[in-house]
């Protein structure tokens, strides 16, 4: 049988942290799977081409079967030529004391852009993962940018708050991680966020009855999930960079793969009006994806009280984004 053609796969901000955790696992298969080639092409800006022209170094010295070929670039154009998957990781992380939104003016402007020049140049199933903060409306901007690429490709990454929330979920009830599932992130990848335990699931059993402690719930487990990602800061003075290549990998391998059985995953996509959440905004929903690039939201999922009042106040915090970058939407 003839050799899969390879797909080429754009990282922008490629020499950076999280870049080099995402490369490499790229690279090996982690992806696309054990038969699946791909060609790397990798966005920088000027100061960050030496260092990506060692990480390339360090991908030739791994002999990667899978890598067809490696593309590194200033040029957006050249970046996304042909891309099926681009991965917008390019640009500022927080520092301690900051929240992420305060990125929007230092980041926004790097989206708009790349998102025209994925229209112009990537192929013609290209999908986009925003990880670069703030992701949500970070994504809002590329792809209010590039209205040729149909509204579903786009995607912000909300996978690491449900790796998260899971880990806490399991550790809190002695189980291993995988027993629990069907855990939403709703909202924006933000201190707002709203994991969401009542819909999930620990060994098919409702999550909240297994863990039978709603103040830990509403409490610490929530906050901790929340504030996860300045707790990182604190501890390592950099941003997460492995978790957050990780989750990169689980968040287009849940598309290109699709999700399994009742269960789903977390990501931010274009709402359609869906729970009330007004249309156009990035808004982290529980999706279905079917293995062959379609998805869907979950629907029929119920809110009490409390997580009815936490979805609202993250829909209000992704409203006032995008007003505050209303300038840089088409
Ligand atoms: P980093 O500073 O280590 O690397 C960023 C790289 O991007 C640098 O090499 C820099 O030269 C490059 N870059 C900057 N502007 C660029 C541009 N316009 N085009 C191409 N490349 C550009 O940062 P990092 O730790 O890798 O984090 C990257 C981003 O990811 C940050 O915004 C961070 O907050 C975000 N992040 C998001 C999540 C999430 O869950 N969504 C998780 C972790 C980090
Ligand atoms: C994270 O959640 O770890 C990232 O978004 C980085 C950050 O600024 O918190």
């Amino acid at each position: 049988m003839a050799a899969k053609p390879p797909i080429h796969v754009t990282v922008t901000g490629a020499a950076g942290q999280i870049g080099y955790a995402l490369l490499f696992r790229i690279a090996s298969g982690a992806l696309f799977g054990p038969d699946q080639r791909v060609v790397l092409r990798l966005l920088e800006i000027e100061p960050g081409m030496q260092a990506l022209e060692g990480v390339v170094m360090e991908i030739d010295d791994c002999a990667f079967p899978l890598v067809s070929d490696i593309v590194t670039t200033t040029d957006l154009d050249t970046a996304f030529d042909g891309t099926s998957w681009a991965l917008l990781v390019g640009s500022i992380p927080r520092k301690a004391g900051m929240e992420r939104g305060d990125l929007l003016t230092v980041n926004g402007g790097i989206f708009g852009p790349q998102g025209q020049a994925i229209a112009n140049n990537a192929a013609s199933d290209v999908r986009v993962l925003v990880v670069g903060n703030p992701c949500n409306t970070n994504c809002l901007i590329a792809r209010s940018s590039a209205p040729e690429v149909p509204a579903d490709r786009w995607f912000a990454m909300t996978r690491l708050d449900e790796n998260r929330a899971k880990t806490q979920l399991a550790q809190k009830a002695g189980v291993p991680v995988a027993s629990v599932t069907n855990l939403a992130i709703w909202g924006n990848h933000s201190a707002t966020q709203f994991p969401d335990v009542a819909n999930a699931r620990i060994d098919g059993k409702p999550a909240a009855e297994v863990i039978d402690d709603d103040g830990w719930l509403q409490g610490d487990f929530l906050t901790t999930v929340q504030k996860r990602g300045a707790a990182i800061i604190e501890a390592r003075g950099l941003s997460s960079a492995a978790s957050a290549a990780n989750a990169a990998i689980g968040s287009v391998a849940a598309i290109h793969n699709g999700t399994a059985g009742d269960d789903w995953t977390s990501l931010a996509v274009v709402s359609n009006g869906e729970y009330g959440v007004p249309q156009g905004l990035q808004f982290g929903f529980p999706i279905r994806a079917n293995g062959a690039g379609g998805w869907t939201v979950v629907e029929g999922l119920t809110h009490d009280e409390f997580a009815t009042e936490r979805i609202r106040v993250t829909t209000e915090e992704l409203a006032a984004e995008r007003d505050d970058v209303a300038a840089l939407l088409p």
